[in-house]
């Protein structure tokens, strides 16, 4: 965890300032971590690779298409608490700076830093996520949309470089999206926990929740009729075949994604429509698919108040308000550090 920051210069757009970005995780990291995932992952006799391998600059695009889908409400029901809340959550937390896990294009947040600029407590905003080309763009906007807020931008992955959001002043971290759903439940205790060593007593986290819901709607919303969701799934095989120098084919995997109803989790997998090789020959691994065999690439965990607030406390996050969508949908949890 002994990750060293060096300050960069991102490509600026012409009128906006360049913003100040700190990589945690540069290209050479970035590749060993690949590069380790896909031999575990690639060799195990279940095969699996992690999620975060999904967002590249396409795979982002990707998921902003999605988040406007009529199937995909996460982000609209999000958004709708957010509208209706954001003022409350500004003067509760009284947050001076605002530190976004899993930024992505940080367009929702919006609705939160207007009304925290408006309870006039703002003065730092710090996106952080995985993806390089899609944070650097975000912050960007944000330093034009905020000009009298400092925005740092921090590259690196929030299950290794959370003391990067150990910074001074009253803080409140956010994690939309139900982006902790895609953790495992023991992944989600370690980042609840290591997020809570990071943070001072009076600090907040407001947590976005997907909740439990009817089985049609959920599985309608990974497996949309435009068919975005299987263009992203499929995404990771592109990611790989271009940093691993592979030749997945993609024609010949299909996205599946199927509700488990005994882990409340959504389940996703490419599932090998032949069987074939498949070569990454910057690692020298070769490996084979049989018909029909499946590739694990993503849970995405269904909530209940109860459970989401029991893992807060037990990280040391006290939870104090829960709010939700008006349909019941998504929720929202806004916790104190102990
Ligand atoms: N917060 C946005 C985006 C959610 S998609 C929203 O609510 O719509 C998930 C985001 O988390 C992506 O931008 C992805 O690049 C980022 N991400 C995924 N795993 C990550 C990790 N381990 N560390 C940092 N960012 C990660
Ligand atoms: N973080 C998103 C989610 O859990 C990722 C996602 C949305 C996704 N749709 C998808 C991943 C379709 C794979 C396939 O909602």
């Amino acid at each position: 965890m002994s990750s060293q920051p060096t300050a960069t210069s991102a490509r600026g757009l012409v009128d906006a300032p360049e913003p100040d970005i700190s990589i945690y995780m540069g290209p050479d990291d970035l590749m060993r971590q690949l590069r380790e995932d896909a031999v575990a992952g690639l060799t195990a006799a279940s095969k699996s690779i992690p999620s975060k391998w999904f967002y590249d600059e396409y795979g982002s695009g990707l998921f902003d298409q999605i988040t406007r889908l009529p199937e995909y409400y996460l982000t609209r029901a999000e958004s709708e608490i957010l509208g209706d809340r954001a003022g409350a959550i500004a003067e509760l937390t009284g947050a001076e700076t605002l530190i976004e896990l899993g930024s992505g294009t940080s367009e929702k947040t919006r609705l939160l830093l207007d009304a925290a600029r408006r309870a006039g407590h703002l003065r730092r905003i710090v996106p952080f996520d995985v993806d390089e080309a899609t944070l650097t763009v975000a912050a960007e906007e944000l330093g034009l949309m905020y000009p009298e807020v400092e925005i740092t931008g921090i590259v690196g992955d929030f299950e290794r470089h959370l003391d990067a959001v150990a910074l001074s002043g009253r803080k409140l971290v956010i994690l939309l999206g139900s982006t902790i759903g895609n953790l495992s439940p023991h992944e989600r205790a370690r980042l609840l926990e290591d997020l809570s060593n990071n943070l001072n007593p009076g600090d907040s986290f407001l947590l976005g929740v997907d909740l439990v819901k009817p089985v049609g709607d959920i599985e309608a919303a990974y497996n949309d009729s435009a068919g975005i969701s299987a263009e992203f799934n499929l995404n990771i095989l592109r990611v790989l075949n271009r940093q691993l120098d592979g030749d997945f084919n993609l024609n010949r995997f299909e996205h599946v994604a199927v509700f488990d109803p005994e882990s409340e989790q959504m389940k996703m997998w490419l599932r090998s429509t032949t069987r074939q090789e498949v070569a990454l020959r910057a690692i020298d691994l070769r490996t084979t698919f049989d018909e029909s065999e499946l590739l694990h690439t993503e849970i995405s965990a269904n909530f209940r108040r109860l459970g989401i607030e029991r893992e807060l406390s037990l990280a040391g996050l006290k939870p104090a308000y829960w709010w939700t969508d008006r349909q019941d949908r998504f929720g929202l949890s806004l916790s104190t550090k102990q």
